[in-house]
């Protein structure tokens, strides 16, 4: 079974919050998805592999160790997923970024793929996919699903807020996936939406309702 990281640093906790609040407009709401993205991807990329190198100081030289250059992807679901790009890609400036398109029917509540681009040797990177909201998990998995059938094996999900029903989703259809999130709500509403959750994360970011 895979492993459920919860991010509970304050300032993570703190910008959440802000992020919550209904009265927070799209400008702050995305500045703040911004940063938490950035923190988030500092967690995230702890376990990098690091190699020995010999460099010069202007004092002497000496060994220091640099980042293997495992490659990654950052791999957004749209819409909403494009809030976290610019925070990952701030700490990894060389990775990749692929798309792929979903949208989830409001009456059915599956996910509806419209779009998919991914780096040419994706199926060599390590992938960060990237969605604010993991609600019943149904984009989530089918954008899995999408990039195991790319051949892509070596996956991360990481989602701002997440419904236990998501969780468990994505943990049963993908055990391989470990999940990062920085909230953990309480479960979902009749409209299948996150409680206390944001509400709906696309529009708030972009400012469509
Ligand atoms: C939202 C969100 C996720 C999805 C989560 O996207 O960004 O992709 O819903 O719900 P699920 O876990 O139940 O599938 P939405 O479909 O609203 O599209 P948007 O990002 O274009 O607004
Ligand atoms: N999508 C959102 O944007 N918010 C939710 O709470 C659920 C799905």
């Amino acid at each position: 079974m895979s492993t459920v990281h919860v991010f509970d640093h304050p300032l993570i906790t703190h910008k959440l919050s802000l992020m919550r609040d209904k009265n927070t407009g799209p400008k702050e709401f995305r500045e703040l998805l911004n940063e938490i993205s950035m923190l988030m991807a500092y967690e995230v990329t702890r376990d990098l592999p690091l190699e020995e190198v010999e460099i010069e100081t202007p004092i002497c030289r000496t060994m220091t160790k640099v980042l293997q250059g495992k490659k990654l992807a950052i791999v957004p679901i749209l819409r909403a997923g494009l809030g976290m790009v610019d925070g990952f890609m701030s700490l990894v400036p060389a990775a990749k970024v692929g798309h792929i398109g979903l949208y989830r029917d409001p009456e059915t509540l599956q996910p509806v793929e419209y779009y998919c681009k991914l780096p040419s040797d994706a199926e060599e990177r390590e992938i960060l996919l990237v969605d604010p909201m993991l609600a019943t998990g149904g984009s989530s998995s089918a954008a899995i699903g999408f990039l195991k059938k790319r051949g892509c094996h070596n996956i991360r999900l990481v989602s701002l807020i997440a419904s236990p029903e998501g969780v468990e989703r994505v943990q049963k259809d993908h055990p391989d996936v470990d999940i990062f999130v920085a909230g953990m709500d309480s479960h979902l509403n009749e409209h299948g939406y996150i409680v206390p959750g944001l509400g709906d994360a696309g529009d708030r970011l972009f400012g469509t309702k």
